[in-house]
């Protein structure tokens, strides 16, 4: 039985580079497809390899399964503004044919893409020829019948629907929601709700934009659904709070049903209080019992019946609370972590600077700290876990909080499903890590 300790042994198994920024990172429901966004548009599928009976100790490895440009940059002339192309989010559909398919958004336009895999091809049309050209219907003199003809296996990639016009902001979240018929989208001030099938239209479901704009001291930082109840979905806000929103007790959920705020303790005010209480991510458990949130030091875990105070709080890097100010000067304590949970709820995971990653056992109350890195490891060798040390002496194996490379951040990872598979993305690099398997 794989226990946590195995993890912590964690494999480092592959590293795939990009030519860009990897701006997300999202396994399919079974774990068997891990999808990327970049900040060029595109976005790369990599498939698990199936395992093959006479290779039993190797468990199947990842390999690039189609990559296509999901968005293309553009330009708003009403408000001579550019569209970025960069993928915030994308998100898998539940299969329900042979095809798969997946939603990915960029700042404005969200698109539902079908990627499908043919391995056969028409041939012996009668008014084109095999290149495709157009034949000249003088020189038709017999009809035929297109045959199929088997090829080598393509995958193809078509935007089924384009979900346009319906963002005045930047669309930071999109959630499918359980019923499989509607996913939502949120931006700063605005969520909407989809119908898959319905591309002009979308109903506005929250809107905190104040009258006044100057009023505006609030905006909405992530939001996702419930994992089984259709109806209820949550939302965080730069303020630290997370309201849970019920659909059926009204159609626009200005009124939360449930509010969740922990108290700021006054003796640790600052001036830059306010900024790192900001929630960057926000998850349901798989069970649906809690919810976890990411601010700039913390993760912390809610119960859904207890409004007034997390049940957990994990401090990722509180060595950073010192720095504060010089990560306000260099724009760092605006970045934007995500928070995952893995399959059974039991641990937490996060990223940081200096390429490192945490994760914290729920149960034990064990946490590591490991490294996305390049320099320090080769395939198949077990990651080591590494230590910052504040002040004071510097033991070796430690690094000083004043040398870590606040360049180099991990904001998005994900986690297999159902088993110990980790997806890292360091800037450009996808690490792919997986537990020690005996
Ligand atoms: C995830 O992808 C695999 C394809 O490798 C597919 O077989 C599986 O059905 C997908 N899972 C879901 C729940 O869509
Ligand atoms: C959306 O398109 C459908 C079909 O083209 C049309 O019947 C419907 O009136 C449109 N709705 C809006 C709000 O434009
Ligand atoms: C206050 O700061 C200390 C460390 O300086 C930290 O351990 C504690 O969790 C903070 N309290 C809150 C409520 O954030
Ligand atoms: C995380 O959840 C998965 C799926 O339930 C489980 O197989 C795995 O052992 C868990 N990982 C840890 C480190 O507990």
């Amino acid at each position: 039985m794989l226990t946590t300790l195995d993890l912590y042994n964690c494999f480092w198994l592959l590293l795939f580079v990009f030519t860009d920024i990897i701006s997300t990172v999202e396994f399919n429901h079974t774990g068997e497809l891990l999808a990327t966004g970049d900040k060029g548009g595109r976005v790369v599928i990599f498939q698990r390899e199936q395992e093959s009976k006479n290779q039993v100790h190797r468990r199947g490895e990842y390999n690039v399964y189609s990559t296509f440009q999901s968005h293309e940059p553009e330009f708003d002339y009403l408000k001579s503004l550019e569209i970025e192309e960069k993928i915030n989010k994308i998100r898998w559909l539940p299969q329900q044919n042979a095809a798969y398919f997946l939603l990915s958004t960029n700042d404005k336009t969200v698109k539902l893409w079908k990627v499908s895999e043919r391995d056969k091809r028409p041939e012996g049309y009668n008014l084109k020829d095999e290149e495709g050209r157009l034949r000249d219907p003088a020189t038709i003199t017999t009809l035929r019948v297109p045959v199929l003809r088997p090829m080598d296996l393509m995958v193809e990639a078509t935007p089924r629907r384009v979900f346009a016009n319906a963002h005045t902001y930047h669309i930071n979240s999109i959630s499918v929601n359980s019923d499989y018929e509607t996913y939502m989208s949120a931006d700063d001030l605005r969520i909407n709700l989809w119908n898959f099938e319905i591309t002009n239209q979308s109903f506005n479901i929250v809107d905190i934009k104040p009258a006044n704009m100057e009023e505006l001291t609030e905006v909405i930082t992530a939001a996702e659904f419930h994992p089984h109840h259709c109806n209820t979905f949550v939302y965080s806000s730069s303020k630290g709070t997370i309201r849970l929103c019920d659909m059926r007790a009204s159609a626009l959920c200005d009124r939360h049903t449930k509010f969740f705020e922990e108290p700021e303790d006054p003796s640790n005010r600052s001036f830059f209080s306010e900024i790192i209480s900001s929630i960057s991510d926000v998850k349901f458990s798989h069970s649906g019992r809690c919810i976890m949130t990411r601010d700039y030091l913390t993760v912390k875990v809610w119960d859904l019946n207890m409004e007034n105070r997390p049940v957990e709080t994990y401090q990722v890097h509180d060595y950073l609370r010192s720095k504060l100010c010089s990560l306000y000067e260099n724009d760092c304590i605006f970045d934007k972590f995500e928070c995952v949970w893995n399959g059974s709820d039991s641990v937490i995971m996060t990223g940081s600077y200096n390429n490192f990653f945490r994760m914290f056992d729920r149960n034990t109350k064990r946490d590591v700290t490991l490294e996305a890195s390049r320099e320090n490891s080769k395939p198949r060798a077990i990651l080591k876990p590494r230590k910052v040390c504040v002040g004071g002496k510097r033991r070796k194996d430690e690094i000083s909080v004043d040398s870590l490379d606040f360049s180099k951040k991990i904001l998005h990872t994900a986690w297999h499903p159902s088993e110990n598979i980790i997806a890292v993305a360091a800037t450009n690099n996808l690490y792919i890590f997986q537990d020690k398997v005996n």
